[in-house]
């Protein structure tokens, strides 16, 4: 497996391609379920599973953003004594800010206690599991009980929600002043399948299509305004890899749902690269582009300039800190 991230702030170039724009989305393996789409499923068990399996081989594979981003907040934040992860899922953020935060509790918040039970057992293993609490609640309901936060996380979640604009208010109200909030978005569904190949060429493109109304999310800074807060940053996040088995699950997922998404002769393409070729997928490179928004509450006593994060320019204008690095190669 080869992996790298690049990064680059708003509107301009990743050493991978092109920076995405962050208004529409539509990508992550993360869901089968539409925006706000939020009753009982079928097989809400087996969707956990699914899902958590997903959740941990995209942060295996594709997870370099994570490094990169918890080491911001840990520059912006190094004495944070609580950080709420909105969304938890199986931790990988949890894990990733408990790395870099010594002296901070994570307070992981997700609805689903099957992630929850996941995400205790991963943070007993990384031996973080005194430092992290889970709190099983729904943020369609009211704000749970987290205590004040020095950082609130929210990756690949916010979309999720009914009311996410009251979630960031509450969020707001939960930060101490000149506390850090970080949301995370995918910005399209990685891709996995080249448009090379021999008896169906296009169909990479044509399942991008397809997949492009999944997650799709807006573009958060201006609600972050609205809630409150004071945006600083907005950064753009590319992590490339070649690993088939990301590919393979991403497209087991997919194949549960093709004739709703595919002309049947590609479903027919999906099924032989699937079963006759699986090859092809070991050697195609998957690609994840991300965005990270950064604001943080004012502090009304000190003024707003001193609720500005340490490293980061006050001004009106969103501003981007370097993240530039070499890769993620791990
Ligand atoms: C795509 S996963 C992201 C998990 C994790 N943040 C990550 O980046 O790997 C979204 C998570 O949000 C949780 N979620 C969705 N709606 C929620 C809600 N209304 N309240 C609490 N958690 C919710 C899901 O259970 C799932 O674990």
């Amino acid at each position: 497996m080869t992996s790298s991230t690049g990064t680059s702030s708003t509107g301009t170039a990743t050493p991978l391609g092109h920076a995405p724009g962050h208004t529409s989305g539509g990508r992550h393996p993360d869901t089968q379920h539409e925006p706000h789409h939020h009753g009982p499923h079928h097989h809400e068990a087996d969707h956990d599973d699914e899902l958590a399996a997903l959740l941990d081989l995209d942060a295996e594979v594709l997870g370099a953003w994570l490094a990169t981003v918890s080491d911001l907040v840990g520059d912006l934040r190094p004495d944070a004594r609580v950080v709420v992860d909105l969304g938890a899922g199986t931790g990988t953020g949890t894990l990733a800010l408990t790395a870099r935060l010594p002296h901070a509790t994570v307070v992981a918040v997700d609805r689903s206690p099957a992630m929850l039970d996941r995400l205790r057992a991963a943070a007993d293993r990384a031996g973080v599991g005194g430092r992290v609490r889970t709190l099983v609640a729904d943020l369609d309901g009211a704000w749970p009980a987290t205590g004040t936060a020095d950082v609130v996380w929210a990756a690949s979640s916010l979309h999720h929600l009914a009311d996410p604009d009251r979630v960031l208010r509450d969020a707001h109200d939960a930060l101490r002043p000149g506390g850090l909030a970080v949301v995370v978005e995918l910005d399209r569904m990685p891709r996995v399948v080249p448009d090379d190949l021999r008896d169906a060429p296009g169909l990479g493109s044509r399942l991008a299509e397809a997949t492009s109304t999944w997650n799709v999310h807006p573009d958060w800074g201006p609600h972050l305004e609205r809630a409150g807060l004071v945006l600083h940053g907005v950064h753009h996040l590319t992590t490339e890899a070649v690993d088939g088995r990301y590919a393979r699950t991403w497209l087991d997922r997919v194949r549960a749902r093709a004739h709703e998404l595919l002309a049947p002769a590609d479903v027919a393409a999906l099924d032989r690269l699937l079963t006759q070729h699986p090859a092809v997928l070991d050697a195609s490179p998957v690609r994840a582009d991300r965005t990270v928004w950064l604001a943080h509450r004012p502090d009304a006593a000190r003024g707003r300039a001193s609720g500005t994060p340490a490293g980061t320019t006050p001004t009106d204008a969103p501003t981007t800190p370097d993240l530039t690095h070499d890769g993620g190669a791990r």
